[in-house]
């Protein structure tokens, strides 16, 4: 029988050698936690176990895993074209693919720029919109607005307008960024699906900035449809529609950042069309390739991008751009993506299946220190009291528990995410609610 090996055979010199990102390196080497494979619905660990995958990756497998389709399309373009530059050259997938993802979007948002993840998305979307207003004549408008709790990445734009403290206060001075409130409130508590209280309030808290700044300053407001990082934080009803009347009334950009609401995490398609909700910018990457192989792109309208068409032709409009922009291994990838998505109807499938999970997540409500669930499409939080002088630590050992008993998960403070590939089964949400539900009754 062979041997089992929790650390895959790795020497403590070789598990030191990586500095890993957004992990505590030592509690981490102390126990590893490695995977070696997955398929489907599950990872495999080092020692040989199953783990129901509860969070598609890192909110980004959102057809499972170890599909077929994708590594054959990958393999095949790794033999014909592995690499093509970026700038001043083309290859005809990318060009493609950016038709195919202009005609899934929402409006005239049909212009596609393409990068390497969410990040570099941010970052680029937020350069789009300085820039755009330099083309129009109005370069005074520079100023940027975030939310508290957003996240947009790692990149210096992103934290500078993410509002996720412990992301930003070791870095030092970011962008000059206002910040929204984040849509918290008390009296949304245990909302099935969007609250009813505050949408129009907090999105008028917008009109404190523009009186503090001025609207002739502010070039765009960046927000997610619902905040997924800092534990899908949902907008309460009319938020986003009110934000975008103030935008247009005042001149601002509105950029979406749907690196984890785009491509069906909500049941649609974008969260933009599922609220209902035009921006002007619009993020995406993870579940655009599955995960498999890293890419980001970013949806802007027509007008923008036809603003920026002038001057010299030979002179770049948009001095922007990534060795990796469009890599045509990540396009290859995207397009068996795309495939597979409209093949077996997954965004349907959210649709359907979602009520099941809203159900499940919400049976937890009894169990000790909840104070709080959400969910929208397959994203859920359960969110739970901190233990005194201890915050995080509480739904960390929740989640640590849960990976031992066979079911990923996430933790963010104290708040346990839940985010499934869209082909999960029934009987697979009730694994991860049974779980949830033991462990909470012996976490204390
Ligand atoms: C909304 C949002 N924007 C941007 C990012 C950053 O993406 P990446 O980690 O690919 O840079 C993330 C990652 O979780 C995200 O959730």
């Amino acid at each position: 029988m062979a041997e089992i090996d929790s650390l895959a055979g790795l020497s403590s010199d070789e598990l030191n050698a990586h500095w890993m990102p957004f992990t505590g390196n030592r509690q981490f080497k102390a126990d590893p936690r490695l995977f070696v494979s997955a398929e489907g619905m599950h990872y495999t660990t080092a020692d040989g176990r199953s783990v129901l995958d509860g969070f598609s990756g890192l909110w980004c497998s959102n057809l499972g895993h170890g599909r077929r389709e994708i590594a054959d399309a990958v393999a095949q373009q790794l033999t014909s074209l592995d690499y093509s530059p970026a700038f001043q050259f083309g290859h005809p997938l990318s060009f493609k693919l950016a038709k195919r993802l202009a005609d899934m979007a929402p409006g005239d948002l049909n212009r596609i720029f393409f990068c390497g993840s969410g990040s570099e998305a941010a970052d680029t979307a937020l350069k789009i919109a300085r820039a755009y207003w330099r083309a129009n004549g109005r370069p005074e408008k520079i100023r940027l607005v975030g939310r508290a709790q957003g996240y947009h990445g790692v990149n210096f734009g992103g934290i500078s307008v993410g509002g996720m403290v412990g992301n930003r206060k070791t870095f030092g001075p970011a962008l000059d960024v206002d910040h929204l409130p984040h849509t918290l409130l008390p009296e949304n508590r245990f909302s099935r699906g969007l609250p009813d209280h505050g949408g129009e309030a907090m999105a008028e808290r917008l009109l404190d900035i523009i009186e503090l700044q001025g609207a002739e300053n502010i070039a765009a407001v960046m927000v997610e449809p619902f905040a997924g990082s800092a534990g899908v934080i949902l907008p309460p009803k009319g938020y986003l529609k009110r934000l975008r009347e103030l935008c247009d009334q005042h001149d601002i950009l509105l950029i979406f950042d749907e690196v984890i609401t785009g491509f069906g995490r909500t049941g649609s398609a974008f969260a933009a069309e599922e609220f209902g909700v035009l921006p002007d910018i619009l993020t995406t990457a993870k579940g655009i390739s599955n995960g498999a192989i890293p890419l980001g792109a970013v949806f802007a309208r027509e007008g923008i991008y036809d603003t920026f068409m002038q001057g010299p032709e030979h002179i770049p409009e948009l001095a922007h751009g990534y060795t990796y922009s469009a890599h045509p291994v990540a396009c290859a990838a995207a397009m068996a993506t795309l495939d597979i998505y409209e093949s077996e109807k997954l965004f349907d499938r959210v649709r359907e299946i979602s009520p099941h999970f809203e159900e499940a997540l919400h049976g937890l409500k009894d169990c000790p220190n909840v104070i709080d669930i959400r969910n929208y499409g397959l994203a859920g939080a359960i969110q739970l009291q901190p233990r005194d002088g201890e915050p995080g630590k509480r739904a960390m050992e929740v989640v640590l528990e849960a990976y031992k008993r066979g079911v990923l998960l996430r933790w963010t403070g104290d708040t346990i995410a839940v985010a499934p590939p869209f082909i999960i089964e029934t009987a697979q949400i009730d694994q991860i609610a049974q779980t949830l539900r033991e462990i909470l009754q012996t976490v204390a």
